[in-house]
Parts: structure tokens; sequence; C-alpha cells
């Protein structure tokens, strides 16, 4: 059989990577210019393994967000098909990638930290590649410092091009494959070089390359990269580059795949997707998109995140309210209660006027649940804007809420701020914020106990292994007896004891 020269094929679908001839120029094109690269790695890999005697491992540390989980999918999906084996076991993987987040500081901490370990496993195991991509590679004082510092590392790329990662992979692999196929083994210290490849920003958005999904049965969908908010305090921006938003059709078209394949449950990511459809050629926004997804025949569950509310319009509650399938889970970060501080953070809408938006969305769907991120500690805030945040939480009754101390981003406006607030002082406001998120939250979410709710069964409890865990549409975490039989059904559960965030129950039948 002739092998494939990728440069003059149309339709990738069914395409053997095994028959990808990889002794013509690499295809000018995405996504055929990433699947030959990948035949390229993949005679390394096969190689190396031969040499071995097993098959060569890959662990992924993902820091961060759903977007970057997301993004970690998408790597693994590209190196299984490089021939890589997915391992839990980061000590004795031939392949360490950290995927890294940067918006708040301690998360840069935990990368050098990780970095340290590093080290020491290639000192063990010269053979071992390692890379870096994610956020904080977007920073150049990041890049700087792992150039002179952590020479030994192998591939560092950003958040704009994990789409080139074969490409990039390659590289890297090059001369160790002249190696391996000019003497049948590699030299105990191959050829080391660090391939740096971070994009500014980007227009270009490439999918359709492999995703090795964690769950069978639920599954991200990107629906728009990037943020134009420019919340003060927040580094996502200029990381992430500008908003870019994808076309329904291809939205569409990536949902009904993973329904073929037994998705039930999609979770529709962008930074703020209340904002989607800007700048398309055939306008469309955000509600218009769920009411879209919502036709597809099979899903069964929708979700999105994250939703800013200065964009949360009228029409995506109603839009909530009358769907079967988008789930009772709303996740609208407030980030201050106090309306001065909320202007000195550009959020772009008022105490009252989140307050009136949280109102109105409960009266439309009187059983969502409402949850939130709130900052603590923004320069300048003081004991009375603190205790506008409090009445916040306690007026709307968050569900839960994920609370942050202020974390300052160099070269975000905040940072440049003069009056930041003492350590000591924000860290007991911190304190008795999460008292009283954690109180109400207890509260909240014990409401729906005695009642028979659907739930999506996700995993076997790992403590205890008769029960499973699944979540309910309004995201409440459920155990209750049951089997791995279940993973990825949706069933009825009779909830019968709440324990404060998540319930026991029995299966109702
Ligand atoms: N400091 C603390 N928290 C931050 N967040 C974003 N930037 C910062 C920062 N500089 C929080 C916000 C956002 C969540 C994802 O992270 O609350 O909603
Ligand atoms: Fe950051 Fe604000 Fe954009 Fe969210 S909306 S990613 S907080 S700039």
């Amino acid at each position: 059989m002739d092998l494939i020269d990728l440069r003059n094929v149309s339709d990738l679908t069914g395409i053997d990577i095994n028959m990808v001839d990889t002794n013509t120029l690499a295809p000018e094109m995405e996504p055929n210019r990433q699947l030959y690269f990948m035949a390229k790695s993949r005679e390394y890999v096969k190689r190396k393994s031969e040499e071995l005697g097993r098959n060569l491992t890959v662990h992924i540390t993902t820091f961060g967000c759903q977007m970057n989980a997301k993004d970690s999918e998408k790597l693994l999906g590209i190196l299984e098909k490089i021939g890589y084996e997915e391992t839990d076991d980061e000590k004795a993987a031939d392949f360490l990638i950290m995927n890294t987040c940067t918006v708040r500081e301690n998360a840069n901490q935990k990368v050098y930290g990780h970095l340290g370990m590093y080290q020491s496993r290639k000192k063990k195991a010269p053979h071992r590649m390692i890379a870096i991509c994610g956020c904080m590679m977007q920073e150049p004082e990041v890049i700087e410092k792992l150039k002179k510092s952590y020479r030994f590392v192998d591939l560092i790329f950003g958040t704009h091009n994990i789409f080139k990662l074969a490409e990039l992979v390659s590289l890297c692999l090059e001369e160790r494959l002249e190696e391996l196929e000019a003497q049948g083994r590699e030299d105990k210290k191959p050829k080391h070089k660090m391939v740096v490849d971070v994009w500014k920003d980007t227009d270009q958005i490439v999918e359709d390359l492999p995703v090795e999904r964690k769950y069978s049965f639920k599954s991200g969908v990107n629906i728009m990269f990037g943020c134009n908010n420019f919340c003060s305090y927040c580094i996502v921006p200029y990381v992430r580059g500008r908003e870019r938003s994808r076309r329904p059709g291809e939205i569409i078209g990536e949902i009904k795949n993973l329904v073929e394949d037994g998705v039930v449950e999609v979770m529709l990511l962008g930074q703020n997707v209340n904002s989607y459809g800007k700048g398309l050629d055939e306008p469309l926004n955000f509600a218009e998109l769920l009411e879209e997804v919502e036709k597809i025949e099979g899903l069964e569950r929708i979700r999105f995140m994250t939703s800013h509310p200065k964009d949360l319009s009228d029409e995506l509650i109603e839009v909530m309210a009358k769907s079967k399938k988008i789930c009772r889970h709303l996740h609208l970060p407030l980030q201050s209660g106090s309306s001065r501080i909320l202007k000195a953070m550009n959020r772009r809408y008022t105490k009252e006027q989140y307050l009136a938006l949280a109102e109105k969305i409960k009266t439309a769907i009187p059983d969502i649940s409402l949850t939130t991120d709130i900052i603590v500690g923004f320069p300048g805030e003081t004991e009375e804007d603190f205790q506008e945040t409090l009445d916040v939480v306690r007026k709307v009754r968050f569900d839960s809420a994920f609370t942050f101390i202020y974390s300052k981003r160099t070269g975000t406006p905040a940072a440049a701020m003069e009056n930041q607030v003492p350590e000591d002082v924000v860290k007991n406001r911190f304190d008795r914020l999460l008292k009283e998120v954690q109180d109400i939250s207890a509260e909240v979410c014990g409401r729906d106990v005695h009642t028979v709710q659907t739930v999506l069964v996700e995993e076997v409890n790992d403590h205890s292994p008769e029960l499973v865990t699944g979540r309910m549409s309004n995201n409440t975490i459920v155990h209750f007896p049951g089997d791995a039989s279940l993973i990825g059904k949706l069933v009825d559960v009779y909830l019968e004891e709440s324990k404060g965030f998540y319930y026991m129950g029995r299966l109702n039948q």
C-alpha cells in the first residue's frame, strides 16, 4: 500500500498515522501539518520503546481552571497518538509536562517547586523529557527565569499554540531519533536543546486534533478563547489574549460527535461565555447558541462557565428557565460587594445591579444554585467595603463561594495601586468571609433533602468502594450505594441525608 502524502489530503477522517509519509516536506496547512509531525515523533517513540523494552509514558500535571483541564486533554490526545501511554506515576514517567496557571502568585510558586523535583528525575534518567506550558509561560519574566536557571527543561510553549505540540515535540526529538537510527540506541545522555515557542496572541483556532477525554460521559467544549474585560486585578487577558468565538457550526459538530461517542453532559467553556458571538460572520449570541445545543438529540445536560454579570442577558435567563437540559447551576463571580471597589476592579456593575440580577435569576429559576468567586483585600478595600461584601453574601445566600486573597499580578493596573491592604488585615477578613460563606452554604445546600433528584454517576467513591458519587443538576454531590456499572448513567436518587456540602442517598427504583 502507498504511503499517504498529507500535503494532498483534505479530509483527515480515517487516516492511519502509521501510513503517513514522513519523508516528504511537512504540509503547510493545519491540522495536516500536526498529523505529519505526530507520525514523525511516533518513529522516535517506537524505537525508544524497542530499546527500553517497554512503552514510553507521559504524566501531565495540570494547575488552574477548566480551560487548562481541557487543554491538558488535548495535549494527552496528541501524545497518545504519538505513542506515549498515560501514567499516574509521576516519578517514573518518560515525559513530564506541567500545564501552568498564573492567576494567583501561589500557583507560580508551586511550579518552581515541581521543577526542582523534575530536575532530580532527569539526573536519574537523562532521556526524560520535560515540558512546561500554559498561562505562566505567557509572562516574559518567567521565560527569562526558566532560560537562565532551568536549562534542563526541553520544551516551553504557551497558551496560543498547544495545537502545535506534535511539531514542537518533533523538534525536541529530531537529534535523538537520528541517534537511534544510526546506532540502534540512544546515548546515555542524549543531546539536549531547549525549544521555546511562545506566541503573544493569535487569531488562529485549530481544533480537529485528537483529544483524550478524562471522562467518557462528560466533556468540556471550548466555545471561545481569551478575554477582553481587563478586570484590573486579573492577568488572564494578558496571557490568554483577545476574545475569539468559535463558529457555532464547529461547536455543534463537536458536541454531536461527542454524543455519538457516549457523552451525555457538556460544559461550554469560555472566560466570559455571556459575550459569546461577537465578531462572528453570522452573528449568534450565547442564549441562541444554547438553544441550538439544546436541540442535539442524545445530549442530556448542558453546563457552562464562566458568566460575567455585566453581560448576562434577560434572553439567557429565559432560555435557561424553559430549558430541559441546561443545568440548574449558575456561577456568577461577584468579586466584591462594594460598588466603589467594583469600579476600581473595572467590573462594570454595582452592588445594587448584582443584587437585582441575582434576584431576577432566582425568581425566574427558583431551583437554581448560585455560586460565586470573591476576592478580599483588593487595594484600597476598607472594613466598610468588606462589610458590603458580607452583606451581598448574606442577601444572595450562595450555594458555595470560592474565596481568594487578592494576589498582586505584575503588569495589571491593580498591581500599581498604592493602597495595598496589610496582610494581617486581609487574612482576618478572609477568615470572617469564609465562615459566613460556609455557614450559609451548609444551610442552603441541604434544601433538597428527602426529595428524589436525577444524578449523573461519575465514579466509584475513593474511600468507600461500595458507594458511587455523582452530581445533581445543580452540581451538588451525592454519594449512594452502587457499583461501576452505573458510571455515566443518569439515575434517580432519593436524598436521605444532607451533610452540608453533599448528600447521602439511595437509588430510587
Ligand atoms: N488575585 C486573587 N484572585 C484573583 N482572581 C483572578 N485574579 C486574581 C487575583 N489577582 C480570581 C477571581 C476569578 C477567579 C478565577 O480567580 O475571583 O473569578
Ligand atoms: Fe479575568 Fe475579568 Fe476576564 Fe474573568 S472577566 S478572566 S476576572 S479579566
